[in-house]
């Protein structure tokens, strides 16, 4: 019987919204999360200073977020030796947990690991990584993650060239025939989502762009009007 059980939804058509906490004020993050409350969930971006060049935060802060907001929460793990840290998150109460293909010897054990757990697993791939080097996992995936941006800072510009990786994640979900949502991260705003989903992305991670505006649930709902 799985310890935990994932409320992270299916995907059903709909580009779902993921405000990223990296650019929330964290002197006042209760307000900025009251703030994004009708966004789909909330990402924490977890950074250990040797995977990418900075260091955000650990289980302590989704501990934190868990007593804040019913939203499903996504821990994007920029981390080395992410098998190390599943079980810390998901009792933190991350429901999904996103991993790098780039920092796993064995990412279908760490996959069968957080399934095991009872959440939703999600594998990520930097920009320079290939869509055919995740091609053997994405059939076990909830989530996969196309990076628009070299991991590790909030309000870099998005990276065009990966548009075309985000259309062949795309194509390779759609030939799984699973429910299995296409995520995008990194540079996304108003001028950048709508091309994001076109892609094919469904799942669109804005850090900036959401606390970065004086009105964060504006920017949400606009960015969701943009790609309806
Ligand atoms: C990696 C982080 C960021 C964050 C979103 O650097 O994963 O991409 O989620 O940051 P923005 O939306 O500000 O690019």
């Amino acid at each position: 019987m799985p310890e935990f059980k994932s409320r992270l939804p299916l995907p059903d058509g709909h580009v779902a919204m993921v405000p990223s906490i990296l650019s929330a004020d964290m002197s006042c993050l209760g307000k900025d999360v009251d703030a994004v409350s009708k966004a789909d969930w909330l990402q924490v971006d977890v950074m250990d200073g040797h995977f990418v060049p900075n260091i955000s935060y650990g289980p302590g802060l989704v501990k934190a977020l868990r007593g804040m907001t019913k939203l499903p929460l996504d821990a994007h793990l920029m981390i080395d030796n992410p098998a190390d840290f599943i079980l810390p998150f998901a009792k933190a109460g991350a429901d999904l947990i996103t991993f790098h293909l780039e920092a796993s010897e064995n990412p279908e054990k760490i996959i069968r690991q957080i399934k095991a757990l009872g959440l939703s697993a999600g594998l990520a791939i930097k920009p320079q990584t290939p869509v055919s080097a995740a091609e053997p996992f994405v059939k076990h995936l909830d989530l996969f993650l196309v990076m628009t941006v070299n991991p590790g800072f909030g309000g870099q510009a998005f990276m065009a060239e990966c548009l075309g990786k985000v259309a062949q994640a795309r194509e390779l979900i759609s030939r799984s025939g699973r429910q299995i949502w296409l995520q995008v991260d990194g540079g996304i705003g108003p001028d950048t989502a709508p091309a994001a989903a076109l892609a094919g992305a469904d799942s669109l991670v804005a850090g900036n762009a959401v606390f970065g505006n004086k009105n964060p649930s504006q920017a949400v709902q606009k960015m969701r009007e943009l790609c309806a």
